[in-house]
């Protein structure tokens, strides 16, 4: 898809951002500070805000801005935190993005919550990636999008931008027709069994970047809720070749990508990386 390109730029932008925001010495009193952080709506382009004490950041994220007629917005509500410790972010994606026939096939933009803690490290090092993915979606009009989750790996640790790094994207439900890169190529490989149901690999290069990405679509679409380890998902591309249990993974985020509609979803994420 067009998108890829500014995808990937924008999460190269991303990843560098709680990075430059965050030295050694912040980060002590980051993660040991509970969050408090007043609810904020996000409805800018690259704009964001930084969950302090939490693995995260939210974000709305508008790479096809210029082609975008109406307006979206990415809300930040609230932490929760279960009695285990475990954190959940509860945020919503609002889009009242306009139909128009150019450019109905091109994704608008990517609203999502994205990890800023145990990034750049190698999949060998990974003990989990444990994910709780809930929401909802009321559209009033016809919806273009999906709920996914989208990672970036590379044998070079930091790499989301070479064409040595890798787009990967767990598409969990998708609507309006939307469809992935390499889809005129038919099926590249099949995973037959990988949280609960089958995948459908698509595979092709962001023409504008050079970078692979590596879509899996499921056989049974998910209807508003996946639990899962998502280190399950990076072996299994390990196990068909893709790529190392030493490749790095440097980019990983969950959210809902749009290309027109009047659509709110309404979301509880719980994702964080685990390191032996
Ligand atoms: C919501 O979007 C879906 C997918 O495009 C569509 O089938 C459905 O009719 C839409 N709902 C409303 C109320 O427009
Ligand atoms: C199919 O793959 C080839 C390279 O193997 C690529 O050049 C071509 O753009 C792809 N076509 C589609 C429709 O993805
Ligand atoms: C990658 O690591 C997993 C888990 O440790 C292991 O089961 C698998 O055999 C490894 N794959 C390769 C190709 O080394």
């Amino acid at each position: 898809m067009l998108s890829s390109l500014q995808l990937v730029v924008a999460l190269a932008a991303l990843a560098a951002v709680p990075l430059a925001l965050t030295h050694p010495s912040d980060l002590r009193a980051i993660s040991s500070r509970q969050t408090s952080l007043p609810s904020s709506n996000h409805c800018g382009d690259y704009d964001y805000v930084i969950l302090t004490g939490t693995p995260w950041i939210v974000y709305n994220m508008l790479y096809n801005a210029d082609l975008t007629v109406g307006t979206q917005c990415t809300y930040y509500n609230h932490v929760i935190t279960a009695a285990d410790g475990t954190q959940e972010v509860v945020w919503s994606s609002t889009a009242n993005i306009k139909y128009i026939e150019s450019t109905n096939n091109v994704p608008k933009g990517y609203s999502f919550v994205g990890l800023t803690q145990n990034l750049e490290t190698p999949i060998s090092d990974i003990s989990a990636i444990p994910a709780t993915y809930d929401w909802t979606r009321t559209n009033t009009s016809t919806f273009k999008g999906n709920v996914c989750f989208d990672f970036m790996t590379s044998d070079t640790k930091g790499d989301s931008t070479s064409t040595a790094a890798q787009e990967l994207m767990l598409w969990l439900q998708y609507e309006g027709g939307q469809l992935p890169i390499g889809w005129g190529n038919g099926t590249t490989a099949t995973i037959d069994s990988l949280f609960g149901t089958s995948w459908k690999l698509y595979e092709g290069l962001n023409e504008k970047t050079g970078i692979m990405v590596r879509s899996l679509l499921p056989e049974v679409q998910f209807d508003g809720s996946f639990t899962g380890d998502l280190k399950d998902w990076l072996e299994a591309m390990v196990t068909l070749g893709r790529f190392k249990n030493s490749t790095y993974v440097n980019v990983g985020n969950a959210g809902t990508e749009f290309f027109y509609g009047d659509s709110v979803l309404k979301a509880t994420l719980g994702l964080q990386i685990n390191k032996f």
